[in-house]
């Protein structure tokens, strides 16, 4: 069975690009998808290698039924292009940084997980890591809305995936 890979990228991997792997991991287990699903998370930084997402983010995701606490910060790299098939940037800054590592063969999609959350206005999730609590939940609001659009478009691809195999 062809599996279909998925790598959010934010800046440090310990707020935003865990929540949304969480988001999307628990979205494609109700919809009975994941196991044809490699879900991972990842940083254009290297400053957090190794840890725990951030514990501001851990408590707001655990509060809305999501388990974080097994996931470990890693860095992304240019064979996570030929490795994934989807690349999703929390922002435009992460995206540039990102382009700037890809190599000419890659085979990911790579755009603004955002893109996938059409009625909101804002391109990018924004950063929370300054801020207050209020701007964990709001990652999580956009992140969540995201994990819609990109669960309905993976579904897609599956579904497509079985007729022509
Ligand atoms: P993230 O948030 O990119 O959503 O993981 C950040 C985490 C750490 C830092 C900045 C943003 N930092 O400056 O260490």
């Amino acid at each position: 069975m062809e599996k279909r890979s998925i790598l959010f990228v934010c800046l440090g991997n310990i707020c935003r690009s865990p929540v949304a792997e969480g988001v999307f991991r628990k979205k494609a287990q109700e919809a009975n998808i994941l196991d044809r699903l490699i879900v991972d998370s990842a940083g254009t930084a290297a400053w957090h290698v190794g840890k725990s997402p951030d514990e501001r983010m851990m408590a707001a995701a655990d509060m809305r039924g999501y388990d974080l606490s097994s996931l470990r910060a890693r860095q992304a790299t240019a064979d996570d292009f030929e490795k994934f098939d989807h690349i999703l940037a929390m922002d435009t800054d992460n995206l540039y940084s990102l382009q700037d590592i890809s190599p000419e063969t890659g085979k990911a999609d790579l755009r603004l997980f955002l893109n996938y959350a059409p009625n909101r206005k804002e391109s990018d999730v924004p950063d929370p890591y300054y801020g207050k609590v209020e701007g964990f939940n709001h990652v999580i609001d956009l992140v969540e809305e995201a994990s819609e659009g990109l669960l309905a478009k993976i579904k897609k691809e599956l579904s497509e995936q079985n007729i022509s195999s």
